[in-house]
């Protein structure tokens, strides 16, 4: 039978090296907290129940665990007497009859900790008679930590770094913090441990000499990629992490058939997902849950946040933040889609466009200029450039209404609530207050007029009114050039040929 696990996770610290107001478990590495890392881990070995100790700023910590991880139980250490009394704190939290099987021992701060790793690491010390095993690593600069001292038998003790003689600081194999322990043992010992030491502190790593005082053994299991065990005490450390976090994110996205153009400049959160065949091009960011489709493209210089991008897409210089991209569809390049951005398959939002709480439909087209909010857009319409959506009215925010395959003309403004029926145009620069028909055209600027020779007259002495007055005496040489005189117009001229884009 398999042996129950509880998992311990230490974050009482306080972490005052990082100088945040932030608590150090909370810096968020490739858009999950550091501790967001830990507990994934620890819960990929599947335990029985998992309990974090939290101390300093648990109104923040304690919320956020529960919060990814619904039954763990807080235990609050209210003065941070050492990681013994931190783990002893854990051990009172919990009902008797769940301190059995193996207790796992980790801390808040390693965000490069595997699942995988605390699996091997567990099937290590599953597979001996150990009192507790320590997972340690040799390190170039042990500085700080506390050091692995071996004999015949194993581990003979954990010296910590203040406590250590000349010949102990040599050592470069080290206690990452990491341990496993016999629930047995565990609950034996810990009423054991003193605070006799340099730092006055009750040491957890003092169990491994009560270990041997016992008669028992204690196992060390070193593992290679120990930059997996390495808290970020600092914010230089952070970036440090950060950058080693996503060069692996890349690199298994890369395994998995993802084109990373530049992956020095491409930065890619935890929980994304990208299918194969996708490019990332240089200078991009894609944070949250983002999701991208087979073979779209994004880049270069485009931040998405929490975006779904279908396959086949295009995104060029964009920034979106929970918007949607359809199959096929084009954004960019330098649009802004801000969230309940849902665009169609094949829909275009073209450059200088700014969307919101916007269904635009399949094939729909928002190619120029414009400001999209609070819209449904028919398929297959086009939308003119310089186009507003005045979706406020000072007050309230309303809804404009676009039917399939309408055709609106360069800079109107659409003053919401408004529905402009399927197949309906506008000419340009019509201001739209009441609902056009199905089929109808809209005009609302007036008929074209003109006041003769008024450059001449109301800008007499200006560049503007001898250019003006030197084209009229040669349009009288030449009697060739187009007529002058008020013109009534017609609502329909110009119309057609001031529809934007396509
Ligand atoms: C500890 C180990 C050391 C190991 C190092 C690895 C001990 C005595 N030393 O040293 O052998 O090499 O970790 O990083 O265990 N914490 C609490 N409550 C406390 C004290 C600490 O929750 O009262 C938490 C901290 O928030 C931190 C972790 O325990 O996450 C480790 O504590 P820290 O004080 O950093 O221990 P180190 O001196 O680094
Ligand atoms: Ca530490």
């Amino acid at each position: 039978m398999p042996q129950e696990i509880t998992v311990i996770v230490l974050a009482a610290g306080g972490g005052t090296r990082m100088k945040s107001k932030t608590m150090k478990v909370l810096h968020p590495i490739a858009g999950r907290s550091m501790i967001g890392h830990v507990l994934r881990a620890a819960v990929a070995v599947e335990p029985s129940r998992v309990v974090a100790v939290v101390g300093h700023q648990r109104e923040q910590v304690g919320p956020h665990v529960t919060e990814l991880v619904p039954d763990a139980l807080l235990a609050v250490q209210e003065t941070q007497e050492g990681t013994g009394h931190a783990v002893r704190t854990a051990w009172e939290a919990l009902p008797a009859q769940a301190r059995t099987g193996t207790v796992l021992v980790i801390t808040g701060d390693t965000p490069l900790l595997e699942g995988e790793s605390l699996r091997a690491f567990l099937d290590f010390h599953a597979g001996t008679e150990h009192a507790m095993s320590i997972l340690t690593g040799v390190v170039a600069d042990p500085f700080g930590y506390g050091r692995i001292v071996r004999d015949e038998t194993g581990v003979a003790a954990i010296v910590e770094q203040k406590d250590a003689t000349e010949a102990q600081l040599a050592i470069d194999e080290i206690n990452s913090g990491i341990l496993a322990f016999d629930a047995a043992f565990l609950d034996a010992a810990l009423p054991r441990l003193t605070n006799a030491n340099a730092k006055g502190e009750y040491y957890l790593t003092d169990t491994v000499t009560l270990a041997r005082a016992d008669g028992r053994t204690v196992g060390a299991f070193v593992i290679d990629d120990v930059v997996q065990t390495e808290g970020a005490n600092d914010r230089a450390q952070l970036a440090a992490l950060g950058a080693e976090m996503n060069r692996r994110i890349l690199d298994r996205w890369m395994r998995e058939g993802v084109t990373v153009v530049d992956p020095a400049s491409t930065w890619v959160d935890a929980d994304v997902k990208l299918a194969a065949d996708v490019t990332l091009l240089p200078g991009v960011q894609l944070l949250g849950a983002t999701a991208v489709g087979e073979d779209a493209v994004i880049g270069p210089d485009s931040t998405l946040k929490d975006c779904e991008i279908g396959a086949g897409a295009h995104v060029v210089r964009a920034h979106g933040e929970l918007a949607v991209v359809g199959p096929g569809a084009t954004v960019g390049p330098f649009a802004y889609l801000r969230p309940g951005t849902e665009l169609g398959q094949d829909g275009k939002i073209g450059t200088f466009v700014e969307t919101k709480n916007a269904q635009i439909g399949q094939g729909a087209k928002v190619p120029h200029l414009s400001y999209v909010g609070d819209a449904t857009i028919g398929e297959g319409a086009n939308i003119g450039a310089g186009t507003i959506f005045a979706n406020y009215d000072g007050v309230a925010k309303h809804r404009t209404t676009i039917g399939a395959y309408a055709k609106t003309a360069s800079n109107n403004t659409f003053v919401a609530p408004v529905t402009i029926g399927d197949g309906a145009a506008t000419g340009a620069g019509s201001v739209i207050r009441r609902d056009v028909p199905p089929g109808a055209l809209a005009v609302t600027s007036g008929p074209q007029r003109h006041f003769d020779e008024w450059a001449q007259k109301k800008r007499a002495g200006t560049a503007q009114a001898k250019a003006a007055a030197d084209a009229a005496k040669a349009s009288h040489r030449g009697d060739d050039a187009p007529g002058a005189g008020p013109d009534a117009g017609t609502p329909e001229s110009g119309v057609g040929d001031s529809v934007a884009g396509g």
